[in-house]
């Protein structure tokens, strides 16, 4: 999640120029979103703030939100520019899709479980937390 963060900080001191700014703006903004509510979830796992049911959902739900729609910020003219995005997702839209349509899904499962204690909590933290590192290892370049 460290990696998270200073990718934040990076990419403010990069400069726009690009046709597609207003995309690659509004997926960058969903997903700082989701560093919020994932910084939230991480300090529960670290045990650095108590275990809070409903601070859990209410980060959960907020990325759920953030994912949606997400592929649809991707049109061909916000390739390049202020973005880590990969061209992988261009060559790949399925695959990309595919990615999207599992985190949904593992955040579904995750705000139905609404889970009461940190024993609970832990693998479903982990099963939706381990689509931040897969999608970004494949979709997204380092910069
Ligand atoms: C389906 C793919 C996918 C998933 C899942 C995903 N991300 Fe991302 N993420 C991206 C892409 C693509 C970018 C690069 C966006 C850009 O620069 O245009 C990105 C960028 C980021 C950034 C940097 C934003 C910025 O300001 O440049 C953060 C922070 C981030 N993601 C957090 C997360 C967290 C936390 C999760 C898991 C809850 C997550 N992401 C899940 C694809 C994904």
């Amino acid at each position: 999640m460290h990696k998270l963060i200073l990718g934040m900080a990076a990419a403010m001191f990069l400069t726009t120029g690009v046709a597609n700014a207003d995309a690659i703006s509004d997926r960058k903004a969903a997903m700082k979103s989701n560093g919020g509510a994932i910084g939230t979830l991480v300090k529960m796992v670290k045990g650095e703030m108590d275990y809070d049911p409903a601070a859990a959902l209410a980060a959960f739900t907020t990325i759920r939100e953030d994912m949606e729609g997400f592929e649809d910020l991707f049109p061909e003219d916000s390739m390049t520019g202020d973005t880590t995005a990969s061209p992988k997702i261009w060559e790949d839209m399925e695959g990309f899709k595919a990615a999207v349509a599992k985190v949904e899904a593992d955040l579904d499962a995750a705000i139905a479980a609404a889970p009461q204690d940190k024993a609970a909590f832990m693998p479903v933290f982990q099963q939706v937390a381990g689509n931040c590192q897969a999608c970004h290892e494949t979709y997204r370049i380092k910069k």
